[in-house]
């Protein structure tokens, strides 16, 4: 199959492209990535060389780049990872969120549509849904309720990618998945920015009582998710994506601090974060029927291999948090204290 990844320098595209690479002997997978500070060639190291494997450096926002990639390529399927992926981010500053996640969306849509593209996987979160009082688990009919610009976004292009099958017979899929976790994450999630301030003997921050609720996935269950919804998805269907492993931030807090053989004193409560969701949780049912992809990692196993990822990354996470990094933790951190 030859694959067009948008997003493929990121934490959850890149890993994407090293296993369609490596696991999944892909014929051709072309990176479409603008490397905002979220994406890192560094990411597309292990498999930069192989023949079967192109980066191109451009916006999703410029139309006339994606459609001469598509022209090039002729790629067989799109799977649409680019995106503006914090929340925080997008409380501080909706407009290139709004601008990426929706519009960004819908040009390649109408690249896809203009070229005839057999298949469009837009890659989506639960987070779309809102808010979800125990003890529902969402499935893919729950209502749509988001949020934060950042989730709004995702929701408004989940539709617009809905409607182009609706519409003009596009053969789009959606998934929608959980937190993910795992090796090179951008240490602003909760994860990485724990993991990394707790190495550190810094203060790990947690928004307000820290007993809000996620569904944690490792990354790479993720992605044999999305191989499997690419492969065995419908089109005009969306798929939930959890990894049946719901814990309030403070467990997940506790046992990095425990596994990492940092002190609980290091956990600081600090100002929560405005519209902050309370509970996320979510059935996989539909997609474990339609592909019997189950997610496999334990949660333990995930995250002390992801610790130790982190230790032996040094040097990676010491680049990342080298410039912009600095300047959001300023922003978002110092007023929260
Ligand atoms: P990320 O922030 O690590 O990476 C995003 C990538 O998109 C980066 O490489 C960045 O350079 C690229 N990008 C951003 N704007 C672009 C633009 N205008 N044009 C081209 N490239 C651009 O994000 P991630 O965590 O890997 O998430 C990937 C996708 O998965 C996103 O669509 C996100 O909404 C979705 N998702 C993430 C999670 C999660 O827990 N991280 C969970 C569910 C769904
Ligand atoms: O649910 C899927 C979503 O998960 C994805 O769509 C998003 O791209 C991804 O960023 C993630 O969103 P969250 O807002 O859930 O992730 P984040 O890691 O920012 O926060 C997880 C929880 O931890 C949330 O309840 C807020 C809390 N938190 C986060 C940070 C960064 C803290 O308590 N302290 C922090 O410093």
């Amino acid at each position: 199959m030859k694959l067009l990844v948008t997003g493929g320098a990121g934490f959850i595209g890149s890993c994407f492209v090293r296993m369609a690479l490596r696991e999944k002997h892909a014929a051709r997978v072309v990176v479409y990535d603008k490397l905002t500070y979220a994406g890192n060639l560094e990411n597309l190291q292990p498999v930069a060389g192989r023949p079967e494997f192109r980066f191109i450096q451009a916006d999703i926002l410029d139309g006339n780049a994606v459609e001469s990639v598509l022209h090039e390529e002729s790629p067989d399927a799109i799977v649409h990872f680019a995106a503006e992926s914090h929340v925080d981010r997008s409380i501080h500053s909706p407009a290139p969120v709004i601008e990426t996640n929706f519009n960004g969306t819908f040009t390649l849509l109408e690249a896809a549509r203009r070229f005839g593209l057999k298949r469009f996987l837009h890659v989506s979160t639960d987070e779309v849904y809102g808010s979800i009082p125990e003890p529902l688990d969402a499935d893919e009919n729950y209502p749509v309720r988001a949020s934060s610009p950042y989730s709004a976004s995702k929701a408004g292009s989940d539709l617009l990618a809905l409607s182009y099958f609706t519409t003009y017979k596009l053969n789009v899929t959606v998934t929608r998945a959980s937190n993910n976790y795992g090796p090179y994450q951008f240490p602003e999630k909760l994860i990485p920015l724990m993991i990394s301030n707790a190495l550190d003997d810094k203060p790990l921050p947690i928004y307000g009582d820290g007993l809000q609720v996620r569904d944690w996935l490792y990354v790479e269950d993720h992605c044999n998710a999305i191989f499997a919804a690419l492969e065995k998805g419908s089109p005009g269907e969306v798929y939930n994506v959890g990894g049946n492993c719901s814990l309030p931030n403070i467990e997940v807090v506790r046992r990095i601090l425990n596994a990492a053989g940092k002190p609980e004193s290091l956990m600081t409560y600090v100002t929560d974060r405005p519209g902050h969701d309370r509970r996320y949780a979510l059935t996989n049912e539909k997609l474990t029927r339609a592909s019997g992809w189950r997610p496999q990692m334990d949660f333990n196993e995930g995250l002390a291999a992801t610790i130790q990822w982190y230790r032996d990354n040094r040097d990676w996470v010491a680049r990342v948090k080298s410039g912009e990094y600095q300047r959001f933790y300023e922003l978002n951190y110092t007023s929260r204290s």
